[in-house]
């Protein structure tokens, strides 16, 4: 009897190392993301502090540690050499004490501005809003750390914090070099206000006042996560400024959203543009949110942005483990105007996991050939959209499918996810829309992974990222139109290599 428990015994704790070992190592559990970052085991939510700093991008991330749920926020840490292949390293910047190390930005500090650098070697500095909570009174400051490891390991500033106003939710600080003022730069949030409000800094640690922007737009939630931008333009459009704001709760798709500006940036002041598409949503899903750029790409590259594929209003509910979280694709900015107006582009980074591709030309069959499990890529072009409304649906089974459309008597783009699949909470089921605008391409692009679908549509000009998770992994795509009868299609597909080699 002894010796049949000392086996099962035996066996029960091979069988949890093995359980460890494939969590840790095979990323094939059910609804893990195989063309998105999500963290090996635990929580996580904001990307924190991207920066590109010596071959390696790096993506910080909320991350707590100790469990599958949010709590002892701390920064988790993950590099790539592609945007796509992430190599999770330990934790970089730890909770400490009662404060934890809420969402922030990292700076390439290149001229050794806060002298913690080692001179004529430029070193990582990141900015975070620390957040305690003493005896249930609420502050949040804006505070520094540096490495002098490429990231892996962190000293925090002695004299922390450098930016304080006293107040429980003053946070999320966006930082970046102004080359033309020769000076730093931070955008960050007073959520309650609906205020961003732009500092200077000669070295990081002294902050003067320049300006704030809002209320404006949408002021239904708190203002979180600002991301002050570049973004460069097609064709003969100069490069603009881009403002982007979390909202959450109260975004027009439920919960969590964000709006972003276009507009001027003279150095001290945020003025938006009043043209057409001048205000938008970046994602007209429900889950990205909290979307940043990557400080210091290399000249000439577009800005990268990647957001927390997620919402607060079921975050905490996704039927995941060990992990829970995700991060969108990566994807590249620049900005377009046409008789539409102006509009933000977005462009996700797929091309490296590509693999049998498949044409479609001018096909008037209903299913799309070649598609079978996630994660693959679809690009569909609807060269005579003459039909009221059209789309194409990505089935799971027969009784389960997220169909994506366009509505030209409502004017709008879907994303209708009501029957993917698993219902996690009362406000998961749901279909979201954009505006349609009639003189721009009907077009339509899908990254389909385990558990989500981005679309973008309309040339990137609009973009939809929902959660699924359904309850089978065997795919079929097929079109459909308001007629009945097949719309005419042109486009590509792929399978898409796991991240996770
Ligand atoms: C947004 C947010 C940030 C904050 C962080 C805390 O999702 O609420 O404003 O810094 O999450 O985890």
């Amino acid at each position: 009897m002894a010796f049949f428990r000392l086996n099962t015994s035996l066996a029960a704790c091979a069988f949890s190392l093995l359980l460890t070992l494939t969590a840790q190592t095979a990323y094939q559990e059910r609804y893990r993301p195989q063309v998105h970052f999500s963290p090996r085991k635990h929580w996580t939510n904001d990307p924190n502090g991207l920066v590109y700093f010596k071959g390696e991008y790096h993506l910080f991330f909320q991350f707590n540690p100790f469990g599958d749920q949010w709590g002892h926020m701390s920064w988790g840490h993950a590099v790539s050499h592609d945007l796509l292949h992430w190599r999770q390293l330990p934790v970089a910047i730890a909770e400490m004490g009662n404060e934890m190390v809420f969402t922030g930005s990292v700076a390439v500090d290149r001229g050794n501005t806060t002298g913690f650098c080692v001179t004529g070697k430029p070193c990582l500095v990141a900015v975070y809003t620390g957040h305690r909570n003493v005896a249930g009174e609420v502050r949040q400051t804006q505070n520094l750390a540096y490495s002098l490891d490429q990231g892996r390991t962190w000293t925090r500033y002695a004299a922390n914090p450098v930016l304080d106003l006293h107040m429980a939710d003053f946070r999320d600080p966006s930082v970046s070099w102004d080359e033309r003022e020769g000076h730093w730069l931070m955008a960050v949030s007073l959520p309650k206000e609906h205020k961003v409000r732009f500092y200077a800094s000669p070295d990081l640690k002294t902050w003067t006042q320049l300006s704030d922007f809002g209320p404006a737009g949408d002021v239904d939630g708190d203002w979180e996560c600002p991301d002050l931008l570049r973004v460069p333009g097609e064709k003969q459009t100069p490069e603009l400024w881009m403002l982007k704001i979390g909202l959450n709760p109260g975004a027009p798709q439920g919960g969590s959203g964000e709006q972003y500006f276009l507009g001027g940036f003279d150095g001290k002041r945020f003025v938006p543009f009043t043209q057409p598409g001048s205000h938008g949503w970046t994602n007209y899903g429900k889950d990205d949110y909290c979307a940043i750029s990557f400080n210091n790409l290399p000249r000439g590259q577009q800005p990268v942005l990647i957001g927390w594929m997620n919402n607060w209003q079921y975050a905490s509910k996704l039927p995941t483990s060990p992990w829970r979280g995700q991060m969108s694709i990566p994807r590249r900015l620049s900005i377009i105007e046409d008789s539409e107006g102006l509009r933000v582009r977005q462009q996700p980074i797929t091309a490296p996991l590509r693999t049998a591709h498949r044409a479609i030309r001018q096909s008037e069959a209903t299913q799309i050939p070649g598609i079978h499990k996630a994660p693959f890529e679809v690009d569909l072009h609807f060269p005579h959209a003459s039909e009221s409304s059209f789309g194409v649906r990505v089935y799971t089974d027969e009784e389960h499918w997220t169909e994506i459309g366009f509505d030209r008597d409502k004017r709008e783009i879907y994303l209708d996810r009501r029957h993917s699949g698993k219902a996690i909470s009362q406000e998961f089921p749901s279909r979201t829309t954009a505006p349609l605008a009639q003189n721009r391409d009907y077009d339509i692009r899908l990254i389909v992974d385990r558990s989500s679908i981005e679309a973008f549509a309309q040339n990137g000009t609009i973009a939809m990222t929902h959660l699924i998770f359904p309850w089978s992994q065997r795919n079929r795509l097929k079109l459909f139109s308001a007629s009945g009868k097949p719309p005419a299609v042109t486009g590509d597909t792929w399978e898409l290599r796991s991240i996770w080699r």
